[in-house]
C-alpha cells in the first residue's frame, strides 16, 4: 500500500510517501526563517506559506520516488489539532487530490501521527504508554494499538516547548530557543535546587509549566547580567554564554526532564498492561529528557522508543505512516472532512 502523507499544522511544510511501511522519500520545508523574525509562529503567514510551497513539494517527492499520483493508493492529511487556517490549507489540498484521483482519504491526529512516528525504524510494543512533548502539547496517552489512544494527562497551561521556547525568549536566544537551551545545558552538571519542579504534589497526571517560566523570569530579574541586551545569533550564543548562563539552561532542562519523569512514573505505576514507553514530539529531541527516559526504562525493565532526531519536529512522513495504520484498519473519510484547531479535541468520526 503506498500512502501520501501531508502536514501542514504548524509552519513545518511536508509531504511524504509511505509504502507499506516503510518510508520511499519526503520533503520538508521549514518557515522557521520567516517567523523568526517576528519571534513566534505568524499562523496568516503559515497558511499562506503552506499554500505557495505544497504543489512544489509534492512534483519534487514525485520527480525523486519516480511514483505516479495514480499510484498512491490513500492520501492521509494533518487535521489537527494545529492551527486553523494552516490546516485548511493542507486538508483542501488532500481533499483535491482525492477528487482527482480517486484514491481514499483519512484525516490524522497529528499527536498521534507523533508518537506513531518511530514506528518507520522501530518495531512498536503495544500497549504503550506514550508522552508527546512538542512545542503546542503535552500529552501522555495510553496506546492500544496504532489506533486506539486514551488520553490520561495533559497539560494546564504552556506546552513543555512553549516552555522552553518562551524562556529562551527571555534570554534573547534565537527562536524557537529550545534547542540552544539545549545545547548550552550540555556537559554543565544542574542545579536541581534552583527552579521548583512545577505542579508534582498532587494525585494527577496533568501539568503545568507557566509557573516554572516565571520562576526563571524572577531567577534573571535577580540576575540580569544573564540575558542577552537584543537577541543574538546560534554562534554569539555558544561563543559568549558564560557558566552562570549554561547553569540556569542545565538547571531548567533538569526541571523540566524531572517533572515528565515524576508524571511518567506516575502513569506507570497506575498502568498494568504497558510493554513500553514511547517518548515523541519536537522535546523528544532534549538530551536531558532522553537520558532520563531511557533510565525510566532501564530502572523498570520497559522498552522505551525514542525516534530519530528528524523524526521528533513535524513531518509528513509521521502523516503517511499513521494514515496507513488508518486505512488498513478500514478507517476513512469522506470528503466532509474538517480540520480541528488546537484547544479542540479531534474527534473519531471515520466512516
Ligand atoms: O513537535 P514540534 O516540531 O512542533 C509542534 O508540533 O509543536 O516541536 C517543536 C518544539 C519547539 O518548542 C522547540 O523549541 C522544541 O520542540 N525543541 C526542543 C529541542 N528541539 C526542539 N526543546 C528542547 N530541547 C531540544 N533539543
Ligand atoms: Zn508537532
Amino acid at each position: 500500500m503506498l500512502t501520501l502523507g501531508i502536514e501542514t499544522s504548524c509552519d513545518e511544510t511536508g509531504v511524504a510517501l509511505v509504502r507499506d511501511g516503510r518510508l520511499l522519500g519526503q520533503k520538508l520545508a521549514s518557515q522557521v526563517d520567516v517567523h523568526a523574525l517576528f519571534g513566534g509562529v505568524v499562523p496568516e503567514i503559515a497558511s499562506r506559506e503552506h499554500q505557495k510551497l505544497l504543489p512544489g513539494l509534492l512534483h519534487a517527492l514525485l520527480q525523486e520516488t519516480g511514483a505516479e499520483l495514480e499510484d498512491v493508493d490513500g492520501i492521509a492529511v494533518a487535521r489537527g489539532p494545529g492551527l486553523l487556517g494552516a490546516l485548511l490549507v493542507g486538508v483542501s489540498f488532500a481533499k483535491g487530490l482525492s477528487l482527482s484521483t480517486g484514491a481514499p482519504l483519512v484525516g490524522v491526529n497529528h499527536l498521534w501521527a507523533h508518537l506513531l512516528a518511530p514506528g518507520l525504524e522501530d518495531e512498536l510494543l503495544f500497549p504503550a504508554l506514550g508522552l508527546l512533548v512538542s512545542g503546542g502539547h503535552t500529552h501522555i496517552y495510553h496506546v492500544a494499538s496504532p489506533t486506539q489512544f486514551t488520553l490520561l494527562g495533559r497539560t494546564l497551561d504552556d506546552a513543555a516547548g512553549e516552555a522552553f521556547d518562551k524562556v529562551a525568549k527571555q534570554l534573547n536566544f534565537p527562536y524557537p530557543g529550545g534547542r540552544y537551551i539545549d545545547e548550552l545545558a550540555c556537559g554543565t552538571p544542574p542545579d536541581a535546587r534552583m527552579l521548583p519542579v512545577p505542579y508534582v504534589d498532587n494525585d494527577n497526571l496533568d501539568f503545568s509549566f507557566s509557573g516554572l517560566k516565571t520562576a526563571v523570569a524572577n531567577y534573571v530579574a535577580r540576575h540580569p547580567q544573564l540575558a542577552f541586551e537584543h537577541m543574538v545569533g546560534a554562534e554569539v550564543l555558544e561563543r559568549e554564554a558564560d557558566p552562570g548562563l549554561r547553569l540556569l539552561c542545565a538547571s531548567f532542562n533538569h526541571t523540566v526532564a524531572e517533572t515528565l519523569r515524576i508524571k511518567v512514573e506516575r502513569a506507570l505505576d497506575r498502568t498494568e498492561d504497558v510493554r513500553s514507553l514511547i517518548v515523541a514530539g519536537g522535546v523528544a529531541a532534549n538530551s536531558e529528557l532522553r537520558r532520563v527516559m531511557s533510565g525510566v526504562g532501564r530502572s523498570r525493565q520497559l522498552h522505551v522508543t525514542l525516534p530519530a532526531l528528524r523524526l521528533c519536529t513535524d513531518n509528513g512522513a509521521m502523516i503517511a505512516h499513521a494514515g496507513q495504520q488508518l486505512l488498513q484498519a478500514g478507517l476513512r473519510h469522506d470528503l466532509s472532512l474538517e480540520a480541528v484547531p488546537r484547544g479542540r479535541t479531534v474527534p473519531l468520526d471515520w466512516c
